[in-house]
């Protein structure tokens, strides 16, 4: 039996599973070329049906990530805003009727949508609450009978925090929090109070400038901005920080008192920002380490499981893993609203049709992978030439390049599901090298230089490098970095001595690994830096989006499964 699941708003996505086992899921961004693409995934669902073989006749059901009728809650808070100002009734009206009338009554067309573009069929479609799509992405599809499952993003139709226990092929809901106190929304005004963009996904940006700062105003977010109340919940106070008036860079006299005004795009970033961004990281960090010893109090449990676009802030994660009494944790990589596509098709098959359990998600590739032929076809059309050689001689090749100093583009097999890049579309480089951090934001990214980079490492070699076992084959959560082992690998150290490792399971990406342990064998250092094969667009997808990243930016060498490009004037 197939099933479909979709997400049709930010960060849409389609996954497709059959008889509970995942087949495909893909992001939209990824065809469309647009970062965050919002709108019916059109070419995301002719992936998974083309990959698989079938038609949409061959689909049985479809589950979609948000129940669009659920509204009457979001209207009472924009009645309630107009209580406190003219300026956040206004802010929040006018997303809420453009939200109305475009977004979420569209939901109602996507059966007939589906219909009209991929032929008929009888599917039944199930409109799924968005928490308990993120609640099941995260629970169906770990390596636990029983688990906590808290979910926590801007917000769904109304909930923004949700408590659930899953036990065998049932999640059950226990609590949930609801708008306005939201931990993604209180995340995302501080992003734009710091001058970023909480629409292009800056958030990433605050958590890194965190480590550069002191939490000098942690104190005022615990005491004015997002508090707790010991009875498992949580508060964010709008009229000190409000989100939707910070969408429109506006911030109540509360915050400016105490914090001067927000930073204007542009503006030079100071002390001072580091500083805000810090006490808002820690402020986040404290409360979410409080509401995860609620859930825990509540369920007793010992495996977690978490989703949603909170679930990302990696720092917060590895606080949470050691400082909380949860013995085992589990995150997919698609944490985020696209994985609600796989989460809403595993709800159907296991919630709603009380189907068995019989997939662990242990890896992160599920989208299109391309032959070597494909791959030729793509580099003699753009008129590049290669050289294809066997793996046994094309990895340690590899590896000495990066060793002696070239950033190569990597692109090896399916593509991987969720932001990031686990070694299917990676850029990779020598992780002992101080200045590579630096040339990579700055001379091949483009982008800020304060972002970390983060290594991929043999999972063998966890403890050597970090004093602990570590298991996270998903770059989800921050660990230390062991004191003496530090120097041996700056480029990938953030400036408070933590990394973001991908731990590197043989099973999982034998070529991956194979290519980190090549340059294990030229340097003694088990990993690589890794990060993300694109350059201010999504990350490529196709070996011609691949090519068009290789001739319009600036790295050394480009490796399009066994065909090696070198960029003329490369040391090789
Ligand atoms: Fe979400």
């Amino acid at each position: 039996m197939y099933i479909l699941g979709l997400t049709t708003l930010g960060d849409s996505a389609a996954a497709l599973i059959k008889d509970g086992q995942l087949i495909a899921s893909v992001e939209e961004e990824r065809f469309s070329r647009k970062k965050h693409h919002s709108g019916f995934p059109y070419n995301a669902i002719r992936f998974c049906l083309d990959h698989a073989g079938i038609e949409l006749k061959d689909v049985e059901h479809v589950g979609h990530y948000w129940k669009p009728w659920i509204l009457r809650h979001k209207a009472m808070q924009a009645a309630k805003a107009a209580l406190v100002s003219k300026e956040m009734f206004k802010a929040r009206a006018d997303r809420g009727v453009a939200q109305v009338s475009d977004s979420y009554l569209g939901m109602f067309k996507h059966p007939k949508r589906l219909r009209e573009h991929f032929g008929p069929s009888n599917l039944k479609f199930h409109f799924i609450e968005h928490h308990q799509s993120h609640a099941a992405s995260a629970f169906f599809v770990s390596p636990f009978e029983r688990a906590a499952v808290l979910t926590w993003d801007g917000t769904g139709e109304d909930t923004t925090t949700l408590f659930s226990r899953g036990r065998g092929n049932k999640i059950e809901v226990l609590k949930r929090i609801k708008l306005p106190h939201s931990l993604g929304q209180f995340y995302s005004a501080v992003t734009n109070f710091i001058g970023f963009d909480m629409f292009a996904g800056d958030e990433w940006k605050v958590m890194g400038l965190a480590a550069y700062g002191e939490p000098k105003h942690y104190d005022f977010f615990r005491e004015k901005v997002l508090t707790t109340n010991g009875h498992g919940d949580f508060k964010f106070n709008i009229r000190v920080l409000d989100h939707h008036l910070a969408k429109h860079y506006q911030f109540p006299d509360g915050i400016v008192r105490e914090l001067g005004p927000g930073r204007q795009k542009g503006e030079e970033l100071t002390q001072h920002h580091w500083d805000i961004a810090s006490s808002a990281q820690k402020a986040l960090e404290d409360t979410a380490i409080y509401l995860v010893d609620q859930i825990k109090e509540m369920t007793g449990e010992e495996n977690l499981c978490m989703a949603g676009g909170v679930a990302f802030n990696s720092v917060m994660n590895g606080r949470i893993i050691h400082e909380t009494p949860f013995k085992n944790f589990f995150i997919q990589p698609a944490a985020g609203d696209a994985g609600c596509a796989l989460g809403s098709a595993y709800y159907v098959w296991n919630q709603i049709l009380d189907k068995p359990r019989d997939f662990v998600m242990t890896n992160a590739y599920w989208g299109p992978g391309f032959t070597n032929e494909q791959c030729r076809k793509a580099l003699e059309e753009a008129g590049l030439k290669y050289e294809t050689l066997a793996d046994e001689m094309l990895l340690p090749k590899v590896a000495k390049m990066i060793a002696d100093g070239a950033i190569v583009g990597w692109f090896n097999g399916r593509m991987e599901l969720g932001p990031r890049a686990l070694g299917a579309r990676s850029f990779v480089a020598d992780p002992r090298r101080r200045d590579m951090r630096e040339i990579l934001n700055h001379k091949v990214k483009l982008r800020e230089w304060f972002r970390p980079l983060a290594p991929s490492m043999l999972e063998e070699n966890g403890r050597e490098v970090f004093g602990v076992e570590h298991h996270d084959p998903f770059m989800i959560t921050v660990i230390q970095v062991a004191e003496q082992y530090k120097d041996k690998i700056p480029a990938v150290v953030h400036v408070d001595g933590s990394a973001r490792p991908q731990m590197v399971n043989r099973d999982a990406n034998p070529r991956y690994w194979n290519l980190i342990n090549e340059f294990k064998k030229l340097t003694g250092i088990p990993m690589l830096l890794n990060t993300s094969f694109n350059v201010q667009e999504p990350i490529v997808c196709s070996p011609q989006d691949a090519i068009n990243t290789f001739n319009n930016s600036n790295f050394d060498a480009l490796v399009l499964e066994n065909n090696l490009v070198l960029r003329k004037g490369s040391n090789e």
